[in-house]
């Protein structure tokens, strides 16, 4: 490419990220609080190369057919389930995520929901401010024990990696499920494989951490909730749709389930009167999970790397449709 690619950004990234790209590339940045309107969206990618995006935006075949010379698209995510991969690769548009930078910081999170729910600290909170704090009591607020308690990780990924490193801190047994069999892990960290049925009906705490395919979607409903202990606590940091969040809200009304704590739901954003937010045991975050300074200036910088990598021809750090370098068909040709 001759002249500097022009590219869209549908969201003020951190400073450093949105400078990095500005050294290389046109960028129209999209100023909002909130996501482009997608007429915005749409009227705006026609003449672009390159668009750095968030997981609020749908990029389907609608916005790639309005972006005759779209490239890359770079998602700041490790998730990029907002992007309709096949049809980018059919395409020839290289697609970019942001994978583990954000791995730790999540993981931290995911701890933190679950401890969060277990203690109900939430709930202490609002005990004390609304001056409900008369006197110690016996039976005050009683919640889950974590130490020695038996965690349930779904998605043995590097983010439900980290969580089981963190539970061997407090003593957990940890019990997984994944697509895949992680022996390595499972001897590193003395982790056991249980199929989903075992693991549901043993575990104390569950913590979701596989991405949103056909596959996962509502993986966890009515009958899989039945089968938890009436003691159990449900952490979800992957994705709202991985849960049927009604059935959820129904289980945790009748105590099916001892508590709940997300960081993500269905829909997003949580409206305020959505059953979830009329119940006390459950701790609810507004997707949050990789909100800390560092890593959301890394995922950024990741996501400037890529999208400059992919516009001028060379390997992107974190290149999702690697079909694309096989079959050497992506627009930008030759890496
Ligand atoms: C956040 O959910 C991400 O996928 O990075």
């Amino acid at each position: 490419m001759n002249s500097r690619p022009r590219v869209y950004v549908t969201r003020a990234l951190p400073r450093k990220a949105l400078d990095r790209i500005s050294e290389e590339c046109d960028a129209v940045v999209w100023q909002g609080e909130l996501p482009p309107p997608r007429e915005e969206l749409l009227a705006r990618v026609s003449d672009m190369d390159g668009i750095v995006t968030l997981l609020t935006e749908r990029i389907d075949s609608e916005v790639m057919s309005k972006a005759p010379k779209l490239k890359v698209i770079s998602n700041c995510a490790v998730g990029y389930d907002n992007i309709d991969v096949k049809e980018a690769t059919k395409r020839g548009i290289l697609v970019g995520n942001t994978p583990g930078v954000l791995t730790e910081t999540t993981a931290d999170f995911a701890f933190a929901l679950l401890m969060t729910a277990a203690r109900r600290v939430v709930e202490a909170d609002s005990y004390v401010r609304e001056g409900k704090w008369k006197s110690w009591g016996p039976t005050t607020l009683l919640g889950q024990d974590v130490c020695g308690a038996t965690l349930g990780i779904i998605g043995l990924g590097r983010i439900g990696a980290a969580v089981a490193r963190r539970a061997r801190g407090f003593d957990m047994k940890v019990v997984y499920h994944s697509r895949h069999r992680r022996r390595d892990l499972e001897r590193e960290l003395g982790i056991k494989y249980a199929p989903l049925n075992k693991l549901l009906s043993s575990s104390d705490f569950i913590s979701i951490h596989t991405p949103l395919s056909a596959d996962t979607y509502h993986l966890i409903g009515k009958t899989q909730l039945d089968k938890m202990k009436r003691t159990s606590v449900l952490v979800n940091t992957s994705r709202g749709t991985v849960v049927d969040n009604v059935a959820l809200a129904e289980a945790l009304r009748r105590g099916t389930i001892f508590a709940a704590a997300l960081d993500v739901t269905d829909p997003e954003p949580l409206p305020p009167d959505h059953p979830l937010c009329m119940l006390d045991n459950v701790v609810l975050a507004p997707h949050i999970g990789s909100a800390s300074v560092v890593t959301r200036t890394k995922m950024g910088l990741i996501a400037a790397e890529n999208l400059i990598a992919g516009l001028k021809r060379r390997k992107m750090p974190s290149l999702v449709n690697t079909e694309l370098l096989k079959s050497n068909k992506s627009k930008t040709t030759k890496f």
